[in-house]
């Protein structure tokens, strides 16, 4: 017997987790968990499948054979962002992400701290800190990582703008697809060149070591670089900012837990920043389709059926976090599906990890007594409707130096 998506009408819950924008989206989440671990409600419109435990959410991602990344994301994002490591499966997956893996290793990332982070920090607070005021999102957290990815990339940094607006046009693709695909066209007739010019003369730079990487006797074609490339920005820079916001968020709406990590820096803003990409992942959904009619874990989930595996209510689920709604810098929380989980875990969580540590110790050591505008507009919420969170704006004040 064929199984069928519930209708409409036959949802466990008329939510649509992607499309509503939930005045508190913890409480609705510990809510339907406590109903059914997996429930049926909306995703964009369409009924959906939600994972909402840690234990669901982890054996999902783990299971590459139900779950292919490829199956969601080889059908939606392919003619902006091209046929990208998400869009792989198996081997050819396995092979490409050995070939663009070794300038993300764990061990590479102290050798980027001072040459690349710590001065792209300081240079944004330059531009601001003589006025006593900010927004940290618009004025930091917002271009920090563009930069980042840019100079990791070895690209001409009076380009920084042009490329910042390829990468949000590019991330737009719901809402305009027209402007997603013309800015993938400039941005792809922008790398070109330079692509070529590094297969030749290759540098210290990242698209050169694309270039140059062999494994297996095998090496990236220029197809596979601009795709890459174009991933590197939705995967690494929307989700950075957002992160380092809400982190900042946390701290910043908790004075206490501010005091200990303004106490200890170089101690604690690796937890801090770890805790607060927990609490507030910012890809709080992750998109999937099972190719085929399965029963999994005893849920009946029909071929076709979207799902969307809940990040922040795995981070947030209570069998695993104790009192997981508290934002606690001490916390050390292990297993987070922040960076997903699996073959297709965040390629990127090593320089995304250093990147949000560096940020928060330049920004405390700059500005320590940074202090949040009263704003009751300021709250952290979904940017690319609701799978990706941050929040929207982060109005500070604090003392300039004379
Ligand atoms: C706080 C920041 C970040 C978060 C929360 C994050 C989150 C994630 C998640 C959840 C996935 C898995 C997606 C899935 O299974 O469908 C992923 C994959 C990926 N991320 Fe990140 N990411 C971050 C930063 C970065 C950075 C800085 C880079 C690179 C510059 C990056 C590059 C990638 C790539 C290439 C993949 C695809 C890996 C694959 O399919 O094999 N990410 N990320």
């Amino acid at each position: 017997m064929t199984m069928t998506i519930p209708s409409a009408t036959e949802l466990d819950d008329q939510v649509d987790v992607i499309l509503d924008d939930l005045p508190d989206v913890a409480a609705a989440l510990h809510e339907m968990r406590a109903r059914k671990p997996a429930l049926w409600a909306k995703g964009f419109g369409q009924p959906a499948l939600l994972l909402l435990t840690h234990e669901l959410v982890s054996a999902a991602m783990k299971d590459e054979e139900t779950f292919p990344s490829a199956e969601f994301y080889g059908n939606v994002v392919t003619d902006v962002l091209g046929r990208n490591l998400q869009c792989m499966f198996g081997e050819e997956h396995r092979l490409n992400r050995a070939l663009v893996s070794p300038a993300f290793r764990q061990r590479l990332m102290p050798t980027l701290v001072p040459p690349l982070l710590e001065p792209i920090a300081h240079e944004l607070i330059d531009r601001f800190v003589h006025t006593g005021r900010a927004d940290l999102v618009a004025d930091f957290t917002s271009r920090y990582p563009f930069i980042v990815i840019t100079r990791l990339l070895g690209l001409p940094r009076t380009s920084e703008d042009d490329i910042k607006r390829w990468a949000l046009g590019m991330l737009d693709i719901q809402n305009s697809h027209d402007n997603a695909m013309q800015c993938s066209h400039e941005f792809m007739a922008f790398v070109e060149p330079i692509l070529q010019q590094r297969r030749t003369d290759p540098g210290d730079d990242l698209i050169s070591t694309l270039a140059t990487t062999e494994v297996e006797g095998q090496q990236l074609g220029d197809e596979e670089i601009f795709n890459f490339l174009r991933l590197l920005f939705p995967a690494g820079a929307d989700t950075t900012y957002l992160g380092l916001g809400s982190t900042l968020h946390s701290l910043l709406t908790h004075p206490d837990q501010m005091a200990k990590v303004l106490a200890d820096p170089d101690g604690m803003c690796r937890s801090a920043s770890e805790e607060g990409v927990r609490l507030n992942p910012p890809t709080a959904w992750i998109p999937r389709i099972n190719p085929r009619d399965v029963v999994w874990h005893d849920i009946p989930i029909p071929a076709g059926a979207p799902m969307f595996l809940g990040i922040m209510a795995a981070n947030r689920d209570p069998a695993v976090y104790p009192d997981p709604d508290r934002f606690d810098v001490e916390r050390r929380p292990t297993s987070v599906m922040t960076f997903g989980f699996g073959l297709h875990f965040c390629l990127g969580a090593a320089l995304a990890r250093a990147e949000l540590d560096v940020a928060l110790r330049v920004i405390l050591e700059r500005l320590p007594d940074l202090r949040l505008v009263d704003d009751p507009g300021v709250r952290i919420t979904g940017t690319i409707h609701h799978l990706l969170r941050g929040p929207n704006r982060l109005p500070v004040t604090f003392t300039a130096p004379r």
